[in-house]
């Protein structure tokens, strides 16, 4: 896809995105109607947030507290994307031929812009999973006897594509447990004694925002740890951007995964990989991708034929995360997690997994009973929540102590919302 635009003859298609008309026109810019937002009180402009639900036409069937897994489009964003759908549609090879390498590199220059990156560190990818791969399993630096670590509440692929490593690179592959109950001199005390027990690793996966917990990682602690021992970090951002508000060079990593299908709000089917300028030697072309020049961070990424819509809509979806505010929607995600954490943390034998420390917690965390840490316990909390009360969550394994239910607002859950939350965990808790 990319080859044939690199070689694209220049028509001068009379702008096959014009023809997009209507519904459209404010999708194409992410433009929404918000009213002021009160600065002193982000978190809770009722007016402010009431708006911002508007943009979103939710299903009513469900109290919907998973949204984890990904995040819905607004309005706006998925009109785009349906008419952009259209527009590729009807206008076919013809417009991927000749316009769609100029579009989606308008849609990467936007991503590298909104995420503090220079153009050079950004190549857009299907999703995390996709990203995080060509990292792990690109990264050429590791040596035989290496050893590559990672830890209980990294994400299943991520840690199969660093147990992978062993058979690729001949490594040795360690595992350790974040401490629990968390905090965060606990996490640091963890990778601090962690790096120090494995004087030969080269490699440390972390991940930013657990979607096992919601702990979020002190990452830019613990990558300057693990520069100072000559370690290299892959970051997984798969949950953070957009959850929590920051710039690349605020993390002091140089290789990230991420997602712009999660708290982004862009289509399915969309993130992008950061490598820091100077590092892209160090992870190999995909494989042994010949259309772009080694120096461009766009042969560490091979595709082939993708969604081009989800591409075109990424600008409008990154214009309304803009808009709306990356550090509002961090407060308020943040806002909505307290309020339930502080209604339900004293229910008898509800253990919260993730600590109130400013920095540590953003909009997902999870919850486990004492002692109920197998799936049937927890499918069975699932189904009383979703078939008593309305409110959809789900099940999380893999953490070392057990495993729990994960809840996840989005920036449209209500207080009311997360009420019926706390009115199911009150009669789960007391049963
Ligand atoms: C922590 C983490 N990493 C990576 C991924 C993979 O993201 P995707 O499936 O969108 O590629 C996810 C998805 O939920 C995740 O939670």
């Amino acid at each position: 896809m990319i080859e044939t635009n690199r070689r694209s003859f220049v028509l001068g298609l009379a702008a096959a995105s014009a023809t997009i008309t209507g519904a459209s026109a404010q999708a194409q810019t992410g433009a929404a109607v918000l009213p002021t937002l009160n600065s002193s009180t982000m978190a809770t402009d009722v007016t402010y947030w009431d708006a911002v639900r508007k943009l979103y036409a939710v299903s009513p069937s469900i109290v919907n507290l998973e949204n984890g897994y990904w995040g819905i489009m607004a309005e706006s964003v998925r009109l785009d994307y349906l008419a952009k759908t259209d527009m590729v549609n009807r206008e076919n090879s013809f417009y991927a031929r000749t316009q769609f390498g100029r579009d989606a590199e308008a849609a990467r220059l936007a991503v590298a812009a909104a995420v503090g990156a220079a153009p050079a560190e950004v190549a857009l990818t299907r999703g995390a999973t996709e990203a995080l791969q060509l990292l792990i399993g690109g990264y050429n630096k590791l040596q035989p006897g290496d050893t590559v670590l990672y830890s209980d509440l990294d994400y299943d692929s991520m840690q199969y594509a660093m147990n992978w490593l062993k058979e690729r690179r001949g490594v040795n592959v360690v595992k350790f447990s974040i401490p629990e109950p968390a905090s965060r001199a606990a996490v640091l005390q963890t990778y601090q004694k962690v790096l120090a027990d494995h004087p030969k690793a080269a490699l440390l996966l972390v991940t930013h925002v657990s979607h096992r917990t919601g702990l979020v990682m002190p990452v830019a602690e613990i990558a300057a740890m693990a520069r100072a021992r000559g370690v290299d970090v892959v970051l997984d951002a798969a949950h953070s951007w957009g959850q929590i508000d920051f710039k690349v060079q605020d993390l002091g990593v140089d290789f990230i995964g991420f997602n712009l299908h999660k708290w982004i709000g862009a289509p399915l089917g969309i993130g992008f990989m950061y490598v820091a300028k100077s590092r892209l030697a160090d992870i190999d072309r995909a494989m042994g991708d010949e259309d772009w020049a080694p120096t461009d961070i766009r042969s560490r990424v091979h595709t082939g034929t993708y969604n081009f819509a989800s591409v075109l809509a990424l600008p409008g979806a990154l214009a309304l995360h803009q808009q709306i505010g990356p550090r509002a929607k961090a407060l308020r995600l943040r806002h909505l997690r307290d309020y339930w954490v502080s209604r339900v943390r004293d229910f008898k034998g509800l253990e919260i997994l993730t600590p109130d420390e400013p920095g540590m917690a953003a909009g997902i965390t999870s919850f486990r009973l004492a002692g109920k840490g197998t799936a049937a316990d927890n499918n069975a909390i699932v189904a009383q929540l979703r078939d008593q009360f309305g409110v959809f969550t789900v099940r999380r394994a893999g953490v070392a102590k057990g495993q729990c239910i994960r809840v996840s607002p989005a920036i449209y859950t209500s207080e009311a919302d997360l009420d019926r939350l706390v009115q199911g965990l009150r009669a789960v808790t007391s049963a």
